[in-house]
C-alpha cells in the first residue's frame, strides 16, 4: 500500500522529458550503425518511463532534398510514394529492435511546414536572413542546380577520372568549378556555371548567445564544447545557406517563391512537427512540450551532425522563442571488428538482415555494455558480442531462472520473504547508483553493477542447490516412515530457496528492463507479475504461482552470425556497384556535403581530442632552431627485436640506418609491444647522436622516439611511407 502510494506520487511529480533521435534519411535503409543511436535513445527513454517520469520519444523520417528525388526517379515513383514506402520500412525495422517511439512521423508534413513558416518569420524579424547570389554548376538537361556530389570529373590535383565534385580519392579537396571535364551524374551533360539567389542565415549574429550557451548551459559534453570553441567560434561563423532553387523536393519558402528550404533547415524542425502530430492525436498541448521551461528536451545524435544541433539549432530555437535543449547527447560512430562498416566484407549490415538471423536482444545488450557518456567510437566485434551475451545473459542472468523456475512450479513463491543473507537488500540498495549511471548514459557502468548482483545471486543458487532440495523432498514424500512435519520442512526449504533465487533474478531483470524489454516481458509471464516501475526492484514478490519455465534466451548461434554476414554481402553487392547515391556512411552525408561549400565542414567526422595528455605533461620552454638541430633524428629500421627476459620493461632492438650502419638499443616498450617480432621491418624515428649508455644487459646506442605515459600505453612513432633509413628529420 505504502509502496503504491509512492509510485503514484512519482508519476504526478515526474519530470517532463521530450526525447528525440536524429531523423534518419529517407533515402536509405536502417543499418546497424544507425542502431547505435536508436537503441541507446530507446534504452534511455524506457529507463525514464520505468522511473515514472513523463517522458516522450519522438522521431520522423528526414524526407527532403535532391537525393530523394534521384532515388525516387530510379524506382520510377514520385517522391511522395518513395518516402511513404521508406517510412513503412523504417518503422518495421525499428519495431523489430524493440525501439518504441511515442510518435514516428515525417518531415514532409503540414505540421513541420507550419513550424518552418513560424521559425522563418522569427528569423526574418530578428534580422538574421540575408540574400546573396552564388555561382553553382547547373545541369542544362535536367534543368537543376547540382550538389557537389552530383558532379563527376577529373581531379585537378592528380588527374584521376570519375571523381566527386568536391573531393578525390587522392585526398584532394576542391570546388566543383575546378574539376576538369565535369559531367552531371544525373544526365551526363556538361554542367554550366550559373548564378542563383540564395538565402542565408547569419548565425554570427547569435554569437553572444551561443558562447554563453556552450559554456554555461551544461547541455554539451565537455569535449564537444571544446571542439565548438576550437573549430568554429575562433573565427567568424559563416552565414548558413538555407535555400535551394527549384526544382527541389521540400517546402517552398513563402516569401521567396521559386526557392526551397534546404533539407537541413527543416530537418530538426521535424522534431517539432512529429511532436505536434502526436499532440493532435492525443489531445496534448504542444506548447507544454516546447515552450514550457520546465520541460527537458534531450536530443540524441551522432558526432557527424554536431554542428547542426549545437550551433544552428539552439540559435534558431532561441530566436524563435522555443525551449533550448537541456542536453545534446552525442555518440561516436560504429566500427565493426575495428574497421568502418564494409559492404565487401559483409559488415555493412542492414537492420532487416540482422533480424533475419539474430535476436535483437543481443545487439541491444552488447551496444549498451559499450555505451558511455563520451563521444568515443564504438566497436562491434561479433565474437566479443557472442562471448558477452553467452557469458552475461545466458550464463548469469537467465541462468538464475532456468536453474530454479522448474522447481518452483510445484511450490510457488513463499508468502513471507525468507532469510537470504541480505542479498535482496544489498541489490535494492544499488538502485540509485544504477539509476544515476543510466541517467548519465553510462549504460556500461549500470550493467557492470547489475551483473555484480547477478553473480552474487548465482552463488546463492549454487550454495542452496534447489535441485538437491527437490530430490530430498521427493524422497521424503516417498518415504512412508517420514512424518508430515519432515515432509513440510523439506518442501519449505525448497520453496524458500526458489523464492529467494527468483526474486534476485527478477530484481536483476527490473534493472535490465530498459535494455532488455523482451526478457522483462518473459519474466512477467513466468512470475505472473508485471514489471511497471523501477521500484519493483525494492520489494520482493510473494505468494504467487510460478508458471512453466519457457526458454528465455538462447546462446548466440555462430551460424547465425556467419549467415548474417553472408547475406549482407549478397544483398548489397549489386547496389554498391551501380548506385551513384547509395546510402553509405560517406554518401549519407550527401546533403551535408552539399552544405560544406557555404557553411561548416560537416559530414567529416570531427576529432574530439582530450586536453588531458597536454595537461599531464606541459610544454617545455622555448628553444632555438640550433638547439633543435643538435638532436640528430634519423629514420631507422628495426631489423631485430627480442625480449630481454631478465628485464621487466625492456626490448632489445637492432636499428639499421641503411647500408651496414646499425645500432643496438634497449627500449622500455615491452608492455606496449609484447610481441616483439611484429616490430621487425618497421621504420621508426631514432635519436642517433645520443651518448651511448652502458646498461646491465649491454650497450644502448640511442633511442627510439615514442609517446604516451608508459606501461602498455607507449606509442612508437612511425615515419610515413617513402621514408628511407638514414634520412634525417628536420
Ligand atoms: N537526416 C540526418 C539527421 C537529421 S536530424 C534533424 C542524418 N541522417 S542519417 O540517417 O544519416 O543518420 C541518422 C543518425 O544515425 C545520425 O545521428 C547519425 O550520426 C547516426 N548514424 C548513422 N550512421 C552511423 C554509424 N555508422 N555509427 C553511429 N551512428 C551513425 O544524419
Ligand atoms: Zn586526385
Amino acid at each position: 500500500m505504502k509502496f503504491k502510494q509512492k509510485c503514484e506520487n512519482k508519476i504526478m511529480s515526474g519530470r517532463k522529458i521530450l526525447v528525440t533521435s536524429a531523423l534518419p534519411y529517407a533515402n536509405g535503409d536502417i543499418h546497424i550503425g544507425h542502431l547505435v543511436e536508436y537503441i541507446q535513445t530507446d534504452v534511455w527513454v524506457r529507463f525514464q518511463k520505468l522511473r515514472g517520469e513523463n517522458c516522450r520519444y519522438f522521431c520522423a523520417d528526414d524526407t527532403h532534398g535532391a537525393a530523394i528525388t534521384i532515388s525516387a526517379r530510379k524506382k520510377g515513383v514520385t517522391e511522395e510514394e518513395f518516402i511513404a514506402e521508406v517510412n513503412e520500412k523504417h518503422r518495421a525495422d525499428f519495431a523489430g529492435f524493440g525501439i518504441e517511439f511515442d510518435h514516428y512521423g515525417s518531415t514532409n508534413s503540414p505540421q513541420t511546414r507550419r513550424f518552418c513558416d513560424e521559425i522563418w518569420g522569427k528569423l526574418r524579424e530578428a534580422g538574421f536572413v540575408a540574400e546573396r547570389e552564388i555561382e553553382q554548376l547547373f545541369d542544362p538537361v535536367e534543368g537543376r542546380f547540382l550538389a557537389d556530389r552530383f558532379v563527376r570529373g577529373t581531379c585537378p590535383k592528380c588527374g584521376k577520372t570519375d571523381q566527386y565534385g568536391d573531393s578525390c580519392e587522392c585526398g584532394a579537396v576542391y570546388s566543383p568549378t575546378e574539376l576538369i571535364d565535369p559531367k552531371s551524374a544525373l544526365s551526363g551533360a556538361t554542367p554550366e556555371l550559373r548564378k542563383a539567389k540564395h538565402l542565408f542565415v547569419e548565425i554570427e549574429k547569435a554569437r553572444p548567445f551561443l558562447e554563453r550557451w556552450i559554456d554555461e548551459s551544461g547541455a554539451l559534453q565537455s569535449e564537444i564544447a571544446n571542439y565548438l570553441k576550437g573549430q568554429f567560434l575562433g573565427d567568424e561563423l559563416w552565414p548558413w545557406d538555407v535555400s535551394r532553387p527549384a526544382p527541389y523536393f521540400g517546402f517552398e519558402i513563402p516569401d521567396s517563391p521559386g526557392n526551397y528550404w534546404y533539407v537541413w533547415f527543416d530537418a530538426p524542425i521535424g522534431y517539432m512537427g512529429s511532436t505536434l502530430e502526436w499532440c493532435e492525436k492525443n489531445g496534448e498541448d504542444f506548447d507544454g512540450w516546447w515552450r514550457d521551461p520546465a520541460t527537458e528536451i534531450h536530443h540524441f545524435i551522432g558526432k557527424d551532425i554536431t554542428y547542426f544541433h549545437t550551433l544552428f539549432w539552439p540559435a534558431t530555437l532561441k530566436t524563435a522563442g522555443f525551449n533550448l535543449p537541456k542536453k545534446v547527447h552525442i555518440h561516436g560512430f560504429l566500427t565493426v571488428d575495428g574497421e568502418k562498416m564494409s559492404k565487401s566484407k559483409g559488415t555493412f549490415v542492414l537492420a532487416r538482415t540482422y533480424l533475419n538471423h539474430l535476436d535483437p536482444s543481443y545487439l541491444r545488450y552488447f551496444f549498451s555494455t559499450k555505451t558511455s557518456s563520451r563521444v568515443d567510437d564504438l566497436d562491434l566485434n561479433l565474437e566479443e558480442m557472442e562471448l558477452k551475451v553467452n557469458a552475461d545473459l545466458v550464463g548469469v542472468v537467465v541462468n538464475l531462472a532456468s536453474r530454479t523456475a522448474k522447481f518452483a512450479n510445484a511450490t510457488g513463491l513463499a508468502d513471507v520473504y525468507p532469510e537470504d543473507g541480505g542479498l535482496f537488500a544489498e541489490a535494492a540498495a544499488k538502485s540509485e547508483e544504477i539509476a544515476a549511471a543510466y541517467e548519465e548514459r553510462d549504460f556500461g557502468k549500470a550493467i557492470r553493477t547489475i551483473l555484480e548482483c547477478g553473480y552474487r545471486a548465482n552463488r546463492y543458487v549454487e550454495e542452496t542447490a534447489p535441485w538437491t532440495l527437490r530430490k530430498e523432498w521427493a524422497a521424503l514424500e516417498k518415504d512412508e516412515t517420514a512424518t508430515p512435519e519432515a515432509r513440510e520442512a523439506a518442501r519449505r526449504r525448497l520453496q524458500d530457496a526458489v523464492t529467494v533465487s527468483l526474486n534476485l533474478f527478477r530484481q536483476v531483470v527490473v534493472y535490465l528492463a530498459p535494455v532488455l524489454p523482451e526478457l522483462a516481458k518473459k519474466t512477467e509471464e513466468l512470475l505472473n507479475t508485471k514489471i511497471e516501475s523501477w521500484n519493483d526492484a525494492q520489494s520482493p514478490i510473494l505468494g504467487t504461482a510460478v508458471n512453466e519455465y519457457r526458454h528465455m534466451m538462447a546462446r548466440v548461434p555462430k551460424e547465425g552470425i556467419a549467415a548474417m554476414l553472408e547475406e549482407s554481402k549478397e544483398t548489397l553487392k549489386p547496389e554498391a556497384e551501380t548506385a551513384p547515391v547509395a546510402e553509405t556512411p560517406e554518401t549519407a552525408a550527401v546533403e551535408g556535403a552539399e552544405n560544406a561549400e557555404t557553411a561548416a565542414p560537416v559530414g567529416i567526422a570531427p576529432w574530439f581530442d582530450s586536453a588531458e595528455p597536454l595537461a599531464a605533461e606541459p610544454m617545455s620552454e622555448t628553444i632555438t632552431i640550433d638547439d633543435f638541430l643538435k638532436v640528430d633524428l634519423r629514420v631507422g629500421r628495426i631489423i631485430e627485436a627480442e625480449q630481454v627476459k631478465e628485464a621487466r620493461k625492456l626490448l632489445k632492438l637492432k636499428i639499421s640506418l641503411g647500408g651496414d650502419e646499425t645500432r643496438q638499443v634497449f627500449a622500455g616498450i615491452k608492455a606496449a609491444y609484447p610481441e616483439a617480432e611484429k616490430l621487425i621491418g618497421k621504420l621508426v624515428v631514432f635519436v642517433a647522436n645520443l651518448q651511448p649508455r652502458q646498461m646491465k644487459f649491454g650497450l644502448s646506442e640511442g633511442m627510439v622516439v615514442a609517446s604516451g605515459p608508459g606501461g602498455p600505453e607507449v606509442f612508437l612513432t612511425f615515419p610515413d611511407e617513402g621514408a628511407k633509413p638514414g634520412m634525417r628529420l628536420h
